[in-house]
């Protein structure tokens, strides 16, 4: 028996890098897959790769920091699936780089916007379904920026701090039926890290190298591997946990 068997798996930035991951492992495991992004035009290959795998999979177009767009998504997802066994609150972006003082206001919000606000939008009608359902299970994707700071993404570290927070608290009022755990990847090779253009300033790639005790980048699928363990009954006696897949970085 697979692991997520004819369960229904929403996820949210589910066209790029750890979110593709994460839905096409959970297709492999027998998951029906509905896939929330911005815009199905950024990566339509993507959702090809996961309907290779499971033909039932699904695209809603969705843009997390939008209260209703989020609302409707989750309400499709109910009418074409009929349930909502396992949401990854994945999608999420880096924001502008800077020093708080030189941060500007619309940066703050706009990453806040998506990497917090966002998350609630979602948790908040997913729950609304697993309360009816009285079951489900929930995973965030913080980081490792949700346990320690880090030197000019003070909106981004602000925003992963508080799904940790976000996480434990819905733990704790959902503990009777839905599982609700958070994980912290470390420094992970997808597109959004490809942004930083590590591959042309050797040093500062291994600056973030020799931050892991591991000496190199995690992989989308590694943290698909972890998804993939909260996702199911591996872990359930789980939840309220902060997953660090990390290559060590938090351990020291
Ligand atoms: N890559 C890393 O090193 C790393 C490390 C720690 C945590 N994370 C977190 O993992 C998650 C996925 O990151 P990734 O590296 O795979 O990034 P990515 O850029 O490859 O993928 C992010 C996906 O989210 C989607 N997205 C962005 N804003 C959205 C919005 N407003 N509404 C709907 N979809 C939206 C994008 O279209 C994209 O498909 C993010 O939350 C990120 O903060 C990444």
């Amino acid at each position: 028996m697979r692991k997520l068997e004819n369960k229904t798996v929403f996820i949210t930035g589910g066209l790029s890098g750890i979110g593709k991951a994460c839905a096409i492992a959970a297709a492999k495991e027998g998951a029906n897959i509905a896939i929330a992004d911005r815009e199905r035009g950024i990566n339509i290959k993507a959702m090809e790769e996961i309907k290779a795998i499971q033909s039932k999979a699904i695209f809603i177009e969705c843009n997390v920091s939008v209260y209703t767009q989020v609302e409707v998504a989750v309400q499709k997802v109910i009418s074409i699936f009929g349930t909502l066994d396992v949401a990854l609150n994945n999608a999420g972006i880096g924001g502008k780089p800077g020093k708080i003082s030189e941060m500007d206001e619309q940066s703050w919000l706009k990453v806040i916007g998506i990497d917090l606000t966002g998350v609630f939008y979602c948790m908040k009608h997913e729950l609304i379904q697993m309360e009816k359902q009285k079951k489900g299970v929930i995973v965030n994707m913080s980081s490792i920026s949700g346990k320690v700071g880090y030197a000019n993404s003070a909106h981004y570290v602000a925003a992963k701090h508080g799904l940790i927070g976000l996480t434990k608290t819905a733990a704790l009022e959902y503990a009777d039926s839905v599982r609700v755990n958070v994980i912290c990847p470390g420094f992970i090779d997808t597109p959004l890290l490809n942004k930083l253009d590590l591959n042309n300033q050797p040093q500062r790639k291994q600056l973030i190298l020799n931050k892991h005790p591991m000496n190199r980048l995690g992989t989308s699928e590694e943290i698909a591997n972890g998804f993939i363990f909260l996702a199911c009954d591996d872990s359930s006696f789980i939840t309220g946990a902060a997953l660090n897949i990390d290559g060590g970085y938090l351990a020291q």
